[in-house]
């Protein structure tokens, strides 16, 4: 089976490919490299294009026959999105749309999507399930309902199967730390701990202390990568099996607070690292933990690696690594 994956040079799309590889896929990685690395490719061939350029994107879809298609390319910064909207729809939907319309034309009838927790804004409870009502509060969350709807909308008026998946805080890196972050920028809580206890960073700023939490900080529901790998894995299965088009969240089902996840990663690389308390960022809930209960029992999933000091030591391992290059 032929699998043509977008992004499949980036963070997820890297660890997904692998799993594909692994598992007997073919795979072909379509990524701009924008903020892909052709290392990051571990099985399967490279093309480097734009979803934009539907010339190129119809004459891999003419080449490599794909059964099915997996879409991860798209702009992930929620800060950058309120600055920069129509960046983000242009990427997110426009290009989503350029992707859907060769799968229509070359009859390619299975698609997973890569969706958010941001979908859901805030939520009004904690764990969300899939019917919690999407009221996104940022351009970046906006994006993905947009292209939720278009699925679901196309998926209704012919063959196209799709599944979106919704994910959660994913982190952690390949066990063997040949793929994991990669983003210079890179502004999520566990990429900054660890460079922070190797002192890339001078220190770590915690953002709001004064959230309605039992701590105070704000509460994730983290999930290692290569769980969400086999999430994908396990909804293209459900896919090849005649599955009807679903949504699925992707989390453990509890969620750790800032601070934990800052005394972890202190334990688990053994630095007492700087810490210090700054204001609210914009736009962040108080609490994301995610109702799993569905991509379970539907899909049969089961997570191998739902442990925070696991997460931690993978991507405090591949930065390492990520230094010396
Ligand atoms: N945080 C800090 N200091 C940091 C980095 C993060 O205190 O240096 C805090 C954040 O304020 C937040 C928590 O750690 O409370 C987690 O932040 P991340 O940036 O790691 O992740 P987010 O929860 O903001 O983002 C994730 C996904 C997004 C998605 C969003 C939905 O990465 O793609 O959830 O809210 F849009």
């Amino acid at each position: 089976m032929r699998v043509l994956v977008t992004g499949g040079a980036g963070y997820i799309g890297s660890h997904v490919v692998k799993a594909l590889g692994e598992s007997g896929y073919e795979v072909l990685t379509y990524d701009n490299l924008s903020y892909g690395h052709p290392d990051s490719v571990l099985c399967g061939d490279l093309v480097a294009g734009d979803l934009a350029d539907t010339q190129k994107l119809r004459q891999v879809f003419a080449s490599f026959r794909p059964d099915a298609v997996m879409h991860f390319a798209a702009f992930i910064v929620v800060p950058e999105s309120v600055k920069e909207p129509l960046k983000y729809y242009r990427n997110n939907f426009c290009n989503a749309l350029n992707l859907i319309d060769a799968c229509l034309e070359f009859k390619v009838n299975r698609f997973i999507f890569s969706s958010t927790a941001a979908v859901y804004g805030i939520p009004g409870k904690i764990p969300v399930n899939e019917e919690e009502p999407l009221e996104p509060i940022n351009p970046y969350g906006r994006s993905k309902v947009m292209v939720e709807n278009a699925l679901s909308d196309i998926s209704a008026a012919g063959d196209l199967r799709y599944v979106s998946l919704r994910y959660f805080n994913v982190s952690g890196a390949d066990e063997k730390a040949r793929i994991g972050q990669n983003r210079k920028d890179a502004t999520h809580l566990i990429t900054v701990a660890v460079r922070t206890a190797l002192g890339k960073k001078p220190y770590l700023e915690i953002y709001g202390i004064d959230y309605p939490t039992p701590d105070g900080t704000c509460v994730r529901d983290y999930i290692h990568v290569d769980d969400l790998s086999d999430a994908h894995l396990v909804s293209l299965r459900y896919l090849f099996d005649n599955g009807r088009s679903e949504i699925f969240n992707c989390g453990y089902g509890h969620g750790y607070s800032v601070k934990e996840v800052v005394d972890a990663a202190k334990r688990v690389t053994g630095v007492d690292f700087r810490v210090i308390n700054t204001g609210r960022r914009e736009g962040d809930p108080p609490a994301l933990v995610a109702d799993s209960t569905k991509l379970r029992n539907t899909l049969g999933w089961k997570p191998g690696h739902d442990d925070l000091d696991y997460i931690i030591r993978t991507a405090f391992e591949w930065e390492k690594k990520l230094r010396n290059d």
